[in-house]
């Protein structure tokens, strides 16, 4: 049956089906191509969307608002001090007021449960640009970008460094099942998904023939991996207090040069950005000055190496978005 997202929320991948995920991926590309060879693609002018963030971004934010313009439509941006939203009026209330004025609404926040109620009453599609639990379109950005650099994604060993349980470590582990990737939680224990989370892609991963696994033990967790992904030790609205723990918890899983020698000579190294592998941010000198660490998830060799794909990455959000937003907003499939 020919794939239909139209009027679909994206909220989550365990709410998509390998085809449905594999349909936005093959969009994604074609959206890459229309881009970069230069041709017009303004399929939805007269739509208008908003852009709704209570946690900074740039990539997001900025994917968003390239890829609704690009297709023609008008975009709106309202930051974390600007709208009534939650202060004022309830989440269920701005729903019912933006859907009546906007064809789809992205949310970036806290709770997944705030992303949902958006949903349960926009009347039409809300995106998830990343909430404490799931960041949805960073996995189709990173799917691509495994599938260009590696040629395929079925069978691809995968290993999540670091803070598993956070948005990108949950959201990784159900993409990588969803579509046939060996997945790797190389972690400490107190830091690994939660339980239903774990039992729930092992169950998906059965499906699709391919593997969840979950380890403390680096060398073990590294071997023979074609990818090598980390994410920042401490996510957006944790408290500064969780620093000196988690650089405790974390350090010794640092992607470094020599944790790379220890995947396959091909295997490439990503991370969703923003990064802290050096000292120019005003968080990473601070931490530098506070804890003595001049690099923290990822050394700055890494991250400058030939096997980062970082930047290639950042870019296939834009394009990913753009399948999204097309595919759940469009009448018509896409020529
Ligand atoms: N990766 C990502 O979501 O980046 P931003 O926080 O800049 O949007
Ligand atoms: N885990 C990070 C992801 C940023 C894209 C955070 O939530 O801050």
């Amino acid at each position: 049956m020919p794939v239909n997202l139209r009027g679909r929320h994206f909220l989550k991948l365990l709410d998509y089906t390998p085809a449905e995920i594999r349909y936005l991926l093959d969009l994604s590309r074609e959206f890459k191509h229309k881009k970069l060879s230069g041709e017009p693609h303004r399929y939805l002018a007269g739509k208008n969307i908003v852009l709704l963030f209570e946690k900074t971004s740039t990539r997001t934010r900025c994917s968003f608002e390239v890829a609704g313009m690009d297709l023609g439509c008008g975009v709106t941006y309202l930051d974390p001090g600007s709208s009534q939203m939650g202060k004022k009026e309830s989440i269920a209330d701005t729903a019912r007021v933006l859907g009546r004025m906007y064809d789809g609404i992205e949310y970036r926040g806290f709770a997944q449960d705030t992303v949902q109620a958006l949903a349960d009453y926009a009347g039409v599609p809300v995106w998830n640009g990343l909430t404490d639990q799931f960041h949805p379109t960073q996995m189709l950005a990173d799917l691509l970008t495994i599938e260009e650099k590696l040629g395929h994604l079925k069978g691809v060993n995968f290993t999540y460094m670091g803070d598993a349980r956070n948005n990108m470590g949950n959201s990784l582990m159900i993409a990588c099942a969803k579509m046939g990737l060996n997945f790797t939680a190389c972690a400490p224990k107190a830091l690994f998904p939660e339980q239903w989370l774990i039992d729930e892609a092992k169950k998906i991963a059965a499906e699709n023939g391919c593997t969840v696994r979950l380890t403390e033990d680096v060398q073990e967790g590294t071997t023979n991996a074609d990818v090598i992904y980390t994410d920042i030790w401490v996510s957006m609205g944790e408290p500064d207090s969780v620093w000196e723990d988690r650089i405790k918890l974390l350090k010794p899983y640092q992607v470094n040069a020599k944790l790379m020698a220890n995947a396959k000579p091909t295997a490439i190294f990503m991370h969703c950005l923003p990064s802290f592998h050096d000292t120019k941010t005003t968080v990473g000198a601070d931490i530098a000055k506070k804890f003595g660490i001049t690099e923290m998830e990822v050394t700055d060799e890494v991250f400058e190496s030939g096997q980062s794909r970082v930047f290639e990455e950042a870019e296939n959000r834009m394009h990913a978005i753009k399948a999204v937003i097309y595919a759940t907003l469009s009448d018509e499939p896409l020529e």
